[in-house]
């Protein structure tokens, strides 16, 4: 299965994925996580996209996409995997297509996670992530037992510095003018659901399951849709 999730900053892209790549044993390949590792470690490309990443601007096409594609060659990918975060713009829609019809693959289903926008303000506001797995919270509808510990690993939660009001306004910009589009490249192939993403975690897990069929583990439970 190869999937590509679409929505606004704070949908739940992350949150989703997290739980199909748990699921279906995929590979989760977000691009947002991929830059900040590179930003923590220093690296050449790390110092690159830091002025575009704390602005809330998207990195150059050609830059995330190379770096998407060499993620492919890894180990992991080749089975199967979710996408989030990536392709932002139809360029990067038309290469990553283009990359996949190289190796005789193709995207099986995008996923359009729609939420409000002023549910989308509290979800950034109230998010907080671990340093260590990355694991997702939120100080209302997901807390940790210990505020500021990761549950899973015991590691740092700490909040992005693009998650401030002022940036988080220019990312949902960012996302209507160069995003936004992606809906329609996905609809002319066929391939686009659109998931009310305005419920519980659980919900929108359900609805994805079903659009894509199947099975998920959510928390200790596992929800099942016929
Ligand atoms: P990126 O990290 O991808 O950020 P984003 O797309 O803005 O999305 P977020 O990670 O903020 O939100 P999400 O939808 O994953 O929500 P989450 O599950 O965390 O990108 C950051 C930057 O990197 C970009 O601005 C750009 O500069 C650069 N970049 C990345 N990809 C790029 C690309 N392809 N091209 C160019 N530049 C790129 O959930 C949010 C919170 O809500 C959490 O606290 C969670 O616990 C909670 N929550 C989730 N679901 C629910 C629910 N159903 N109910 C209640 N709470 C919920």
């Amino acid at each position: 299965m190869r999937i590509v999730l679409l929505g606004p900053p704070g949908a739940g892209k992350g949150t989703q994925a997290a739980l199909l790549a748990r699921r279906d044993g995929l590979a989760h390949v977000a691009t947002g996580d991929l830059f900040r590792a590179h930003l923590d470690r220093g690296t050449e490309l790390g110092k690159q996209v830091k002025s575009y990443m704390d602005r809330g601007a998207l990195v150059p096409d050609g830059v995330t996409t190379r770096m998407v594609l060499e993620r492919f060659e890894e180990p992991g990918a080749q089975d199967g995997f979710v996408l989030d975060g990536f392709p932002r713009t139809i360029p990067q829609a038309e290469a990553l297509d283009a990359a996949l019809a190289d190796a005789g693959q193709a995207i099986d289903r995008a996923l359009l996670i729609e939420v409000e926008r002023e549910e989308l303000g509290r979800r950034l506001a109230g998010r907080w992530i671990c340093r260590g797995c990355q694991t997702l919270y939120h100080e209302r509808s997901a807390p940790p037992a210990k505020a500021g510990i990761c549950d899973a690993c015991g590691g740092e939660l700490y909040q992005r510095g693009d998650d401030k009001p002022e940036v988080v306004s220019v990312r949902l910009e960012t996302y209507e003018k160069e995003t936004g589009p992606l809906a329609g490249y996905y609809e002319r192939q066929g391939k686009l659901a659109r998931i009310d993403g305005g419920g519980a975690v659980e919900a929108v897990a359900k609805q994805i399951t079903s659009s894509i069929g199947g099975r998920v583990a959510v928390a200790a439970a596992d929800v099942t849709v016929e």
